[in-house]
């Protein structure tokens, strides 16, 4: 129904002449979520919009989480989480600031894990701040098969706080109750192409449950590296009007630093999975 156009990786399309603020209908929702699926990433170029219409538009896809990190969420529309190094009123706007973020999976501490991120871009720096995105149901399909069998049915520990500790400032108390440590399955089955992907990423995931310390470090490290071999990612150069959709369930991403002189926000919706399709594994 869309044209598509390849963003050059082995995952990820332009979808074409698609305005998310042109009121789309249930069909074009339809041949949307479609491209999603099969893509994992879908970008949206030369877009106008407004906050309204991200939430509108992202709420047809799923009921959306409202960030567990309250300061940084739009005021007008707390579905919306700003992603940003702006200061007013001397406070910041926005979670992540200007330093790199490591790979990580939005939300993998959710007990039920978000399905999909729709990110826009509001105020860019002149270069900088690409987001780099990683295919992980392609990172397990070309694992060895042994490698497979080892990890299949592991379940692996989720820490938001061990990425606040790297990548962002802490949580206050009632935040890190919202976000405990969760254990996961390493190789979770999609919630709707049935696909299995590696669900671990090195942001937060800090050991295999039940296995020998060092085994699991090393495991991981392996891990970690394999994934994010050039073959399976994908680096997104922000353009003004862009939105990114991207599947939270089998793709995890990164941010490269910018200059901190500069100003960027994006803003950020999160889609959880629908009610029945919500036993994830
Ligand atoms: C996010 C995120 C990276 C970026 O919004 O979840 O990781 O490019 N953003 O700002
Ligand atoms: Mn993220």
């Amino acid at each position: 129904m869309y044209g598509t156009r390849s963003l050059g990786a082995s995952f990820g399309a332009e979808v074409l002449d698609f305005q998310l603020s042109g009121t789309p209908s249930e069909a074009d929702i339809a041949a949307i979520r479609g491209l999603w699926a099969e893509h994992k990433l879908l970008l949206f170029r030369n877009q106008s919009f407004d906050e309204a219409t991200l939430v509108g538009f992202s709420r047809q896809f799923g009921d959306l989480e409202i960030h567990v990190r309250e300061e940084y969420l739009s005021p007008e529309h707390p579905e919306i989480l700003y992603v940003s190094n702006i200061e007013r009123d001397g406070r910041r706007i926005g979670i992540l600031s200007d330093s790199e973020v490591g790979w990580h999976y939005d939300q993998i501490y959710l007990p039920k894990p978000a399905v999909g991120s729709l990110l826009m871009a509001d105020t860019l720096p002149p270069e900088g701040g690409n987001t780099e995105f990683a295919d992980m149901c392609a990172a397990w399909e070309a694992l060895p098969e042994a490698t497979r069998e080892k990890l299949d049915g592991c379940l692996a520990n989720q820490s938001y706080e061990a990425f606040n500790q790297a990548y962002s400032v802490p949580t206050n108390n009632k935040q890190k109750a919202r976000s405990p440590d969760i254990h996961q399955p390493i190789a979770r089955t999609h919630p709707v192409t049935g696909r299995k992907a590696l669900y671990l990423c090195p942001g937060m995931t800090t050991e295999i449950v039940g296995w020998d310390a060092d085994e699991s470090a090393e495991m991981l490290a392996f891990l970690f590296d394999w994934t994010t071999k050039p073959e399976f990612v994908y680096s997104h150069a922000w353009q003004p009007g862009d939105a990114l959709m991207w599947d939270n369930a089998c793709t995890m991403h990164r941010r490269d630093p910018f200059d901190p002189a500069h100003a960027r926000l994006m803003k950020r919706t999160t889609i959880l999975p629908p009610a029945e399709l919500a036993v994830p594994f």
